[in-house]
This record gives C-alpha cells, structure tokens and sequence, in this order.
C-alpha cells in the first residue's frame, strides 16, 4: 500500500512554496498526499513565527498529533519552516515524540530525514544555515496533475534588513539571489506547463542582485552578471511565454527609479504593488529601522501612481509598537487615508525573540490599547475599500478565472489589481485570462458579467 503523507502550512507566500516543494520531494520518494492526518505516515507541521500566536500555533498542533503517534507509532512527525528554526532545541526537548526539526535551509533534505528517522527511531534536527555561497535553491516544477493556473517561483532567500521588530532574518537567514537563468528557466517551464501568472517571491525583492548571488561554479559566476530587480522582470517578461507577473514582497527603501519607469513599459506586470509601510509617523519608522520617512515613501507612492494611473496599492502596518502615542497612531490613521490603499494588512505589535525591539524597547502599549487602535485602523481601511470597490462598478477588469465561486456567480478569478471578482460563466473559462465588467461592489470582493 501507498504511504501517505499530510502537510499542514502556516504563514506567507514563502512558506506555502516551501510546503508545495516538500510535498513534491516526497512524491518524488513515493509517498501519496492526503488530506486527512490520521490517514498519513509522514506528518509535516510547516510553521511561522512572525508573531507569538503564529509560533503558538505549533504546540497546539504537535500537541494534538500525539494522539496519532500513540495510536501509530511508525507515524513520523515533523516541524519544519520558522518556528523549528526559532525553537528547534526547545521543541524536541518539550515534545521528546518529535521525530524532526528542519529549518527553512533545509528542505530538499525531507526525504533523506523522513527516511533517517524511520530508522534510527530518534529525533532528527537540520537547523544550521547554509553558507550563503553554498545555498542551493531547489528546481522542483509543479507536477502534471497540479493543473496549476498560478504559480511562486523563490528569486531570494533571507533577508538582511533587521527591522526592529522582525524575527525573519533570524529564522531565514542572510539574503542570497538565485540566479538569474535559473529563475527564467523555471517561468519558461512553468508557461510551457499552462501557468499564467507567476508570483516572484523574496522578503525584499526590490534588493534583488545587489545581494549576494547564489552560483553554481565560479566559472558560472563570471558569465551571469547580475542584474537589477527591473531588469530581471524585463527579462522574464521578454523571453517567457508567461502572461502575467507579480511579485512580493517590495521594500521602500530599496525601490528604485528603474522599477517605476518598468511600470510603464512592461504590459505583463499585474497592476498592483505591495508597498509596507507599517507606521505614518517618522520617529515610529525610525525605531523600527526602517530606513525611510513617512515623505520619502510618498514621493515613491506619487511616482508609481504617476508611471501607471490604474495600480492598486496595498501595505502591512503595525499598531502598538513600542512608544507609540495617539499622535504617532493619528499620522498612520492618516497616511491610510492620504494615500488611499485598495486593501492593507493590520497586525498588532508582538516581541519577538532577538529581535531589536524586544531586546532594547519596552512593550509599553496594552494589549487593550493595541487591539483598540486596530479596531479603528480595519474600520477605516474598511471604508476606504470600499469606496474604491464601489468606483470600480461599470470598468472592466482583466481575470483571471481560477476556480468555483463561493458567492455570487459560478466562478471567480483576480483582476490584475488583486480584486477578487465573481461571475457567471463556463468550465471554458476556466484558466483564462478574461475581460469582465463590474457590476456590483461589495465589501470584500467584486461582481461582474463577462465582457463580449
Ligand atoms: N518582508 C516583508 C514582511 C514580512 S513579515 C517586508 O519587509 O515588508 C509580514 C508583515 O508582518 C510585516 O510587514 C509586518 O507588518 C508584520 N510583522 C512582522 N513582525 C511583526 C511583529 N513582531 N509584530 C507584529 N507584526 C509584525
Ligand atoms: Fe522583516 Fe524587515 Fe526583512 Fe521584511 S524587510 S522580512 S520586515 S526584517
Ligand atoms: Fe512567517 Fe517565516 Fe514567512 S516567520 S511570515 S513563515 S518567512
């Protein structure tokens, strides 16, 4: 009978790729997926720690799977991903029935281990980071019956930033670029596959090729220069059949001139840019480490609206960080509003381990402060959606159709905006790219009828 294994993914965009190569690698081994983790012998918690429920997360779950392992002793139970770079140590000492402990480096190394600790019957760890030199990125394309419309494709790793408040660099490890011919023949053969839109991942890819590069060979090194983030899109968007590209995350600090300029020339890039800001008040931005001010991102926002009038705009912001005062949450309260974001992503301050802030700032604001500017951060941004929403009705959007609707309509799809649109059509429409005129706006989505 067919092993089976179940993974379960926690996170960002980074983390659902690494869950997708993991599940690739153990087909590659000759394991089946399921669904149901009480069918599996091979059990993957692949885990976040960007904040403390995120990172709580994976006890209760490790928790819960002991039931399995009393039940199924041969079951092998694993936590890869950030929290077992984070806590590896930790975990295999307050779960002992742990059998593995992988780090984010170490994911082409899942079949080699599941197999070790089917052996050995103790607990594996892989948690030391590659030397940048050495780190190889994994070229694992999507299998046939995936019949995927969308993909990720990683063009970096790690991130040297050091946000204050950010655990990322410490379970991620230092920036390091893939090369480029690797990245273009990955979106060649993903197109060649039927994949439509590709999403280019990295923490800060707007630092592509001024990091360190990954490479095969010295040899190699010389004849692949590096190029810039913008030309690198130009590149994919010339020489590959792919028809739509978008890409995330970008970092302010480092978004160039040439970037913008590339919004107005390249047609195949998806008309919306992810811009975090996290605070509108300077001295807020300073703490964080950040490496702009409130009128620095502005003028890049002014320019990108000015390179392609249509783009929407989203960003993450962060509330209650150390030694904010109502004054410094007004100024976040109105750059939402100044520069009128389609959507954005609200947190609520958390101290992470060896992080700055959590070291050298007091966690000075109460959780009932925090959760109240929230509060008012989502009901602005709430409103401001769907103002946007609502100007929408009577445009037609570019969708592409993705799947079944689960309102309105039979089927749903992204604008090249990121709105998701609802409408009715056919099985035909299904991964296509189509015109579709807003009829209705509503608080969360779109809906339309097809275009023609
Ligand atoms: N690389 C991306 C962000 C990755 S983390 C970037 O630079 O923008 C995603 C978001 O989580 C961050 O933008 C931030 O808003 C939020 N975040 C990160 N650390 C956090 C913390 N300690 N507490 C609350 N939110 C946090
Ligand atoms: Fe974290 Fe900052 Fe790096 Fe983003 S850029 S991953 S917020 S340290
Ligand atoms: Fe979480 Fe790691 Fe991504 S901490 S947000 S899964 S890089």
């Amino acid at each position: 009978m067919e092993k089976k294994f179940y993974i379960k993914t926690y996170g960002c965009q980074m983390n659902e790729l690494d869950g997708q190569q993991m599940g690739r690698l153990l087909k590659g081994s000759g394991y089946v997926p399921t669904m149901d983790p009480e069918d599996a012998e091979v059990i993957l918690i692949n885990t976040c720690s960007i904040r403390e429920k995120a990172s709580h997360k994976v006890y209760s779950d490790v928790g819960r799977f002991r039931a399995l392992k009393l039940k199924k002793p041969e079951v092998v139970l694993g936590v890869t991903g950030c929290q077992a770079q984070a806590e590896g140590p930790y975990l295999q000492k307050r779960f002992p029935y742990l059998d593995l402990v992988i780090g984010p480096d170490h994911t082409a190394k899942i079949p080699e281990m599941v197999g070790k600790a089917l052996l050995q019957k103790s607990s594996q760890a892989a948690l030391q980071f590659e030397k940048p030199e050495n780190y190889r990125f994994l070229n694992l394309l999507p299998e046939e019956e995936e019949n995927q419309t969308k993909a990720f494709v990683t063009i970096m790793k790690g991130c040297d930033n050091f946000c204050s408040f950010c655990i990322v660099p410490m379970v991620r490890g230092r920036e390091v670029c893939r090369d480029p011919e690797e990245i273009l023949l990955e979106v060649q053969a993903l197109a060649e596959h039927g994949v439509l839109e590709v999403t280019l991942l990295g923490q800060n890819v707007n630092s592509y090729g001024v990091g360190r590069h990954a490479e095969d060979s010295p040899k190699k090194r010389s004849q692949t220069p590096i190029m810039s983030f913008a030309s690198l899109l130009s590149c994919i968007s010339r020489e590959s059949k792919i028809e739509r590209i978008r890409f995330t995350t970008s970092h302010p600090k480092d978004l160039s001139e040439e970037l913008v300029q590339e919004f107005e020339c390249n047609p195949k890039l998806a008309k919306h840019f992810h811009l975090p800001v996290q605070s509108g008040s300077d001295p807020v931005l300073e703490r964080m480490y950040r490496g702009y001010t409130r009128a620095e991102y502005m003028k890049k926002v002014v320019a990108l609206r000015k390179a392609c009038p249509d783009m929407a705009l989203s960003t993450d912001i962060i509330v209650g960080f150390p030694g904010e005062t109502e004054e410094d949450f007004a100024r976040t309260m109105d750059l939402l509003s100044e520069v009128g974001y389609d959507f954005i992503y609200s947190f609520s301050y958390s101290p992470r381990p060896k992080t700055t802030a959590a070291l050298y700032f007091e966690d000075d604001i109460a959780d009932g402060l925090k959760q109240e500017r929230l509060q008012r951060v989502q009901e602005l941004q709430e409103r401001l959606t769907w103002e946007k929403h609502r100007s929408l009705v009577g445009r037609v959007l570019d969708v592409l159709v993705d799947g079944p609707s689960k309102i309105g309509g039979t089927l749903s799809g992204r604008s090249s905006q990121f709105h998701v649109v609802h409408f009715e059509g056919g099985v035909e429409d299904l991964g296509k790219i189509l015109p579709v005129k807003i009829t209705q706006a509503g608080p969360n989505s779109l809906i339309g009828e097809k275009n023609g």
